[in-house]
């Protein structure tokens, strides 16, 4: 049976940065990350926009970031946290540089700051448009060359352990399967910090990838973690519209920062009637403005329109973006670019302290799975990866301080099951899985929403997951991931009509 002082679920920058930070600080601990395929598959390397930083302190300051995500989080946000990451972002920036991140810089060797929706300041700093992909790379780097972190791909975590503690539950391991020889197994942990990203898999139309099936947050539900503000989903304005599609392409929210606008069939912009900022809006003000112009023209997307930019100034800040633009037969310097609003973030999560503790001892929640309190209702554009370096940081002081106080649990667990894992039955899960997105689409599209029967459809899913395991009686990927996605939409669901009846007490 393995063993962990710290056992780490996920490879996105919240993870990876908490690893690095740990290592760094108890080289005498051993440190094991589990991640269900290969570490590069993260929603972090997919991030385009980059990171909000206050840098410059003439025309910015730390007091308009701070007002800037209250204000876009819709009276939700807890202003000592937002003051705690906003204060904090500079030296975890720093730490970020230090392991040899690189961000843009003008000429005159000054950041190249990017603006976008809700900043009231140019103040992302970016790598072109592949930040994550950039960040990823250096934190994979620096994991490397630490001893005391071993990174194990193609671990899926089924589930986490509890013992009660006084009656508080502590976790004390996890079950896993290991896909390459298929085999479900039983570590050890003194700690453990789950850092799963979102669950954008719920909806079909999302910018998430196919990973993101809301692992962390089902894990920590099941072992009784308290779940806040999961009703709000953010959905992104600009995706590209091909279709159908799943994931979508991003075009980051930058790009309306550099003076793109949005239009409508007759080419006219419309944002401006729904927020004076027009384009810069939040990110819930423009989609909702976009959702509203396509429900009247009844057409399937709107238009991005970049053919009055500098194309290339504009290639050099978005070559990502204008090479893929150019795969599909799409060149942003004279072709208007088809978008639509998708499910791109969850705002809520596993909620946490300060210090990233969940309710349950000993197990922790940082970056997308968490909900601290940053974001309100809506998540401020770039905030996420300093949120996740931020409270990567306080885990890692918590942890640091209180891991010689935790000893491993002497519970007997049965250590190996013989039952291989199968990647069985695949058609089942791809016709679940888009009957459940469908469900989830119905429940964000603005119209009448009829909670029960959306429960009760879910609950029949919930039964043909069931008999299929027991037909077959094998564990399999998609079914771990397909029951992990209906019990984060049950949640979703519940908070919604929890939310509902709340504002229509009448009803
Ligand atoms: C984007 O580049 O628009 C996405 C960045 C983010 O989600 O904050």
């Amino acid at each position: 049976m393995k063993k962990a002082d710290i056992l780490i679920i996920g490879s996105g920058i919240a993870g990876l940065f908490f690893a690095i930070k740990m290592a760094k600080k108890r080289p005498d601990l051993f440190i094991a990350i589990m991640t269900k395929e290969k570490v590069q598959n993260s929603n972090t390397q997919m991030a385009q926009g980059g990171i909000a930083v206050v840098t410059d302190h003439i025309e910015d300051s730390f007091e308009q970031h701070i007002q800037d995500t209250i204000q876009s989080g819709g009276g939700f946000c807890d202003e000592e946290i937002v003051r705690m990451v906003i204060n904090q972002a500079p030296e975890r920036l720093k730490e970020l540089i230090d392991i040899g991140v690189s961000f843009d810089k003008d000429k005159s060797g000054t950041w190249n700051l990017g603006l976008e929706g809700g900043h009231s300041q140019h103040r992302i700093l970016h790598h072109k448009d592949i930040s994550g992909e950039e960040i990823g790379k250096k934190l994979i780097e620096t994991i490397n060359q630490l001893s005391n972190i071993t990174l194990f791909e193609n671990h899926l975590v089924i589930d986490i352990n509890t013992k009660k503690n006084k009656g508080n539950p502590s976790c004390t391991g996890a079950f896993y399967c290991d896909k390459v020889n298929s085999q479900i197994k039983y570590i050890q942990a003194k700690t453990i910090v789950l850092s799963t990203g979102g669950c954008g898999q719920l909806f079909k139309n999302t910018t998430n990838p196919e990973i993101a099936t809301g692992d962390g947050i089902a894990i920590a539900s099941r072992a009784g973690a308290l779940i806040k503000d999961i009703q709000y989903i953010q959905f992104h304005p600009t995706a590209l519209y091909e279709g159908d599609k799943n994931p979508f392409f991003l075009v980051s929210e930058a790009v309306r920062g550099f003076g793109a606008h949005i239009i409508n069939e007759d080419k006219k912009r419309f944002i401006f009637k729904h927020d004076t900022r027009g384009e810069l809006a939040t990110r819930d003000i423009v989609s909702q403005a976009i959702s509203e112009e396509m429900e009247t023209s009844g057409k399937q997307h709107v238009y991005l329109d970049c053919r009055h930019l500098d194309f290339e100034e504009f290639y050099t800040h978005f070559p990502f973006i204008t090479n893929y633009c150019q795969t599909i037969g799409l060149n942003p310097k004279t072709d208007l670019i088809p978008i639509v609003p998708v499910a791109h973030y969850q705002c809520g999560g596993i909620n946490v302290n300060k210090n990233s503790e969940t309710n349950i001892k000993n197990l922790y929640a940082i970056g997308e799975c968490s909900r601290t309190g940053l974001h309100g209702k809506n998540r401020l554009a770039s905030n996420s990866l300093l949120e996740a370096l931020v409270f990567a940081h306080q885990a890692s002081n918590h942890i640091e301080n209180s891991i010689d106080d935790v000893s491993f649990s002497s519970k007997k667990i049965m250590a190996d099951f013989s039952e291989p894992l199968i990647n069985l039955y695949s058609d089942n899960f791809v016709e679940l899985k888009k009957e459940l997105q469908a469900l989830m689409t119905v429940l964000y599209a603005n119209k009448e929403v009829d909670f029960r029967k959306i429960l009760d459809k879910m609950e029949s899913m919930k039964m043909k997951t069931v008999s299929l395991l027991f037909e077959k009686q094998k564990i399999t990927t998609q079914l771990v991931e397909f029951t992990n996605m209906l019990t984060v939409a049950k949640i979703v669901v519940e908070s919604n009509m929890q939310q509902f009846f709340e504002k229509s007490p009448s009803y």
